[in-house]
């Protein structure tokens, strides 16, 4: 594996800007962006099903969308004359786009984020007409029910790369649209992905290039569902942040290879593997990643056995729901005193070792400061005895350094734990509460918010991911990503 030390940014520091791009008024807000063109007879006859994701139009500015379009016509030309990447948001999380046709311009992705160059990335299109311009074959039958059902949305499908040494045929014909080969890190396939947002899809329309955009974080960091997450993480990296509010779905995408037998989910995320197996062709698509929690039973993992990704500086604790295949007896869910103990010992010297400088609109703090993340059943502070300290209303609703798109979707309360004889510990509980779209919604933002506040451990209540049936895989995958200790 590949170092995942961030690169220094090449030059100087860059101003970053975050432009704010208005939605379009209520209730016609897609038609601000733009619209699917009708299919012709003939198109329609040739791909009865996915016909209506051709062409996506967007339309001439004019005074009532002129704040939505102009400053995505701006961002598309900024993406097809410069090398820098430029963050947009998707229905996932926000993207750091660039025109996936250049070298230039996607090397510039790698810099900017600090990720290794062994990872591919996920190319985005606007409509049909654009993926088929980067195929020489017709999109494979295999994935057709796939696009009629979840796309546009949170599904990434691998593709043969018509310009990798295996796939390339002298009989066949060029596609027009031709990868950097820093798309796919060397692979003989791409990801390809159509976004649910109108804004994304504008977007990539106007630059009328392909956009390779992996989630807009530093590498290692939780991936960023408000503008403010990008610009905390990539302030003097890029230029520019297009804020289109907070992300809906808040995971990223499934990504599912096709091209095999049987058919495999290679991450989990934004569209199930129940889902998946309700489609023809896909009853039998099988899970082809492993999870943190499969390695091994309730033992800390030993440092560097694990791939440092979504995590927060502080130290993340995972339990496990108990009716997921670890099988932890109920008694044994709620946070105990030694378990406090251990963690903040553990993390104390962490940061002895390591006197990790505050980061970007981090708060100074005083004291330790432990943060409950609860969802299905936990009660407030994991059951901890606690006094409160602050009104809840004081807690507050927004990150109180961002602008107000950037409202939390939960609330922080603060409360004091009385922690032996001498010392009392700050404790912040969030609530994500037990539906999992709002789980998945707020995971990332808490994770971040939470560090916002200077905790040096978080404990988490895991969510149920036996059946497969909703975006729990996706929940608990990243968490296990980010845990550093499961139990
Ligand atoms: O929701 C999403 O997918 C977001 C938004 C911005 O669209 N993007 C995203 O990109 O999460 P990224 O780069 O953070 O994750 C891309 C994932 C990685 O796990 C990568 O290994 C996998 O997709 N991937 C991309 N191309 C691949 C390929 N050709 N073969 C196998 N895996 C691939
Ligand atoms: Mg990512």
């Amino acid at each position: 594996m590949a170092s995942t030390t961030p690169a220094p940014p090449p030059h100087r520091p860059l101003k970053t800007t975050i432009i704010k791009v208005s939605q379009g008024s209520k209730p016609n807000q897609e038609d601000a962006f733009g619209h699917w063109a009708k299919p012709s007879p003939k198109e329609d006859e040739n791909n009865l099903t996915t016909s209506h994701l051709n062409t996506w139009v967007t339309p001439q500015p004019s005074p009532s969308n002129f704040a939505t379009l102009i400053p995505l016509q701006q961002a598309a030309d900024y993406l097809v004359k410069n090398d820098i990447p430029l963050a947009f948001p998707t229905e996932t999380v926000y993207g750091l786009g660039a025109d996936a046709t250049r070298s230039n311009a996607v090397r510039g992705i790698y810099t900017a984020k600090g990720r290794p160059s062994d990872n591919p990335l996920i190319v985005h299109v606007s409509d049909l007409a654009m993926l088929r311009d980067l195929l020489s074959d017709p999109i494979p039958e295999i994935y057709h029910p796939l696009i009629t059902k979840f796309w546009p949305g949170p599904l990434t499908i691998l593709l043969p790369n018509p310009s990798s040494r295996q796939s390339s045929s002298k009989k066949k014909l060029p596609p027009k649209l031709v990868l950097a080969k820093e798309v796919t890190a060397g692979l003989p396939t791409f990801g390809a992905r159509m976004p649910s947002s109108a804004l994304a899809r504008s977007l990539i329309k106007l630059a009328n290039r392909p956009l390779a955009a992996p989630s807009a974080n530093a590498s290692t960091k939780p991936s960023p569902t408000t503008a403010q997450h990008v610009y905390d993480d990539l302030q003097g990296r890029i230029e520019f942040i297009l804020d289109g509010g907070a992300c809906t779905v808040g995971v990223e995408s499934t990504v599912v290879d096709g091209l095999c037998d049987p058919p495999v989910v290679l991450r989990p995320g934004g569209v199930s593997i129940e889902e998946l197996r309700q489609v023809k062709g896909w009853e039998r698509v099988e899970k082809a990643y492993a999870d943190a929690a499969q390695l091994g039973e309730n033992a800390p993992r030993a440092p560097g056995m694990k791939y440092k990704h979504y995590s927060p500086r502080a130290k993340v604790v995972l339990y496990e729901a108990p009716s997921s295949s670890k099988g932890v007896d109920d008694g044994k869910l709620l946070l105990e005193t030694e378990d406090l103990d251990l963690a903040l010992q553990q993390q104390q010297q962490k940061q002895q070792q390591q006197q990790q400088p505050l980061e970007g609109g981090e708060e100074k703090k005083t004291g330790r400061t432990v943060a409950v993340i609860r969802t299905t059943s936990w009660p407030v502070a994991a059951g901890l005895p606690t006094t409160t300290t602050a009104p809840a209303s004081s807690s507050g609703l927004s990150n109180g350094h961002g602008n107000s798109s950037d409202l939390l979707p939960f609330k922080v309360t603060q409360l004091e734990f009385s922690h032996g004889q001498q010392e009392k510990v700050k404790i912040l509980d969030v609530d994500l509460g037990s539906d999992i779209r709002g789980v998945a919604h707020g995971l990332f933002a808490a994770l971040r918010e939470l560090d916002r506040r200077g905790a040096d451990v978080i404990f988490v209540e895991g969510v149920s991911d036996a059946d497969g049936q909703d975006i729990a895989a996706a929940v608990m995958n990243r968490l296990r990503k980010a845990a550093s200790v499961i139990r």
